[in-house]
């Protein structure tokens, strides 16, 4: 086993052993049959760990053959080793100061306009407006937009003692922004450069962010480097993933959700936007079946969600609109899926308590 553990899946960053995938060692005089199971049966790095097996057992004093049989994991084996792939994840990630106990909700699409931004900034409000601890970070370092739909102003400033950036408030969200560190749009583009690309890991790392339950990432469209880094720095991170109902968008929101899963972050599910008679409806439902993920809800074509971001107002503040209610609905369904950690804990321990009673002689009201 000691040998076993010195083939490494560079794919997953860890041993076979650790990883779970030798099923069994066979040993008959110096013949010796190791039994790999991979994640699928075709995969990729198939050669490379069935090879560097055989050659780590093959030179071993006393083995005059090795083979390697292999088998593709169950389905039960893959959820354990993707457990185990993000535990260690998390134990070697950068050290942020956003709690692990923190819910991360990373929103994002595989291209610009679905409404990623006014889905963010509603959803972190809704989840603030259930009494939850909320903040946002806007990780859409070149487009964002998370001041202006929420209607932050001022700048972000460092707490004198701390070092800390302190983050802003709007409707009971704390919010942070390259918005709310520059003045506009043009001068982030100017900025483009080491500078603003180090200022997603600041604000992981620099920011007091307090004790959250939530904190929903405005991603930038498409695949890349912050999803890479998101992954890597905030490993409890699942994605949501925004689809508008065309068949065109379902295609390049795949490819987020490959990505997504490449970096193992688990998807918590689909959300449908823009749906209605202009642009019809079911896109969502079709990729959240491809993706085998939940769809959380439809948010139809509503201009009150637009009014809403343009006046600093999220539509689920006054619930004004047909998108308001369907958006409060998609906010239960994620706060069911990913409830927050110290709720989560704190009912476990009455339920235990409750329990408890029960077992106990008195009965609990007469
Ligand atoms: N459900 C909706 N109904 C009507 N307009 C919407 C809806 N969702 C988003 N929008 C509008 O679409 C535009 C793009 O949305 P935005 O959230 O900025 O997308 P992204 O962040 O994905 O680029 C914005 O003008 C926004 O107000
Ligand atoms: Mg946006």
């Amino acid at each position: 086993m000691e040998t076993l553990a010195r083939v490494q899946d560079p794919e997953l960053g860890g041993n076979i052993v650790e990883l779970g995938m030798v099923t069994d060692v066979r040993i008959d005089e110096g013949h010796v049959e190791v039994g790999l199971a991979l994640t699928i049966a075709e995969c990729p790095l198939r050669n490379h760990l069935e090879g560097e097996t055989r050659r780590r057992i093959a030179d071993l004093p006393g083995v005059e053959d090795a083979s390697v049989r292999v088998t593709a994991m169950t389905k039960k084996q893959r959820a354990e080793l993707m457990s185990t792939v993000r535990l260690k994840a998390r134990d070697n990630a950068t050290p942020t100061r956003v709690s692990p106990a923190t819910r991360v909700i990373a929103v994002a699409s595989g291209k610009g306009g679905v409404g990623k931004s006014s889905l963010s900034s509603n959803l972190a409000a809704a989840l603030a407006l259930a009494g939850h601890q909320v903040g946002i970070l806007d990780a859409d370092i070149w487009g964002f937009s998370i001041p202006r739909m929420l209607g932050v102003e001022g700048r972000l400033q460092a707490d004198a003692d701390t070092k800390l950036i302190e983050p802003l408030v709007a409707h009971d969200v704390r919010v942070v922004s390259t918005g709310s560190i520059i003045d506009s749009e043009e001068t982030a583009l100017m900025w483009r450069g080491p500078m603003l690309s180090k200022a997603l890991e600041q604000f992981l790392t620099q920011v007091d962010w307090g004790e959250l339950d939530y904190l929903v990432v405005d991603m930038p469209p498409g695949t890349g480097d912050v999803q890479m880094a998101l992954a890597r720095s905030l490993p409890q991170a699942e994605m949501l993933v925004v689809t508008t109902p065309q068949k065109a968008a379902q295609k390049v929101a795949v490819r987020v959700a490959d990505m997504a899963r490449r970096s193992h972050m688990p998807i918590v599910g689909v959300v449908e936007n823009m749906s209605g008679e202009m642009f019809g409806s079911g896109g969502g439902a079709e990729l959240a079946e491809d993706l085998g993920v939940p769809l959380l809800g439809s948010v139809p074509l509503d201009h009150a969600v637009v009014q809403g971001s343009d006046n600093g107002r999220p539509v689920v503040i006054d619930g004004t609109g047909p998108a308001a209610g369907s958006i409060l609905a998609i906010r239960d369904r994620i706060a069911e899926l990913m409830p927050p950690l110290r709720m989560e804990t704190c009912s476990g321990r009455i339920a235990k308590l409750i329990a408890e009673l029960e077992e106990g002689s008195a009965p609990a009201s007469v």
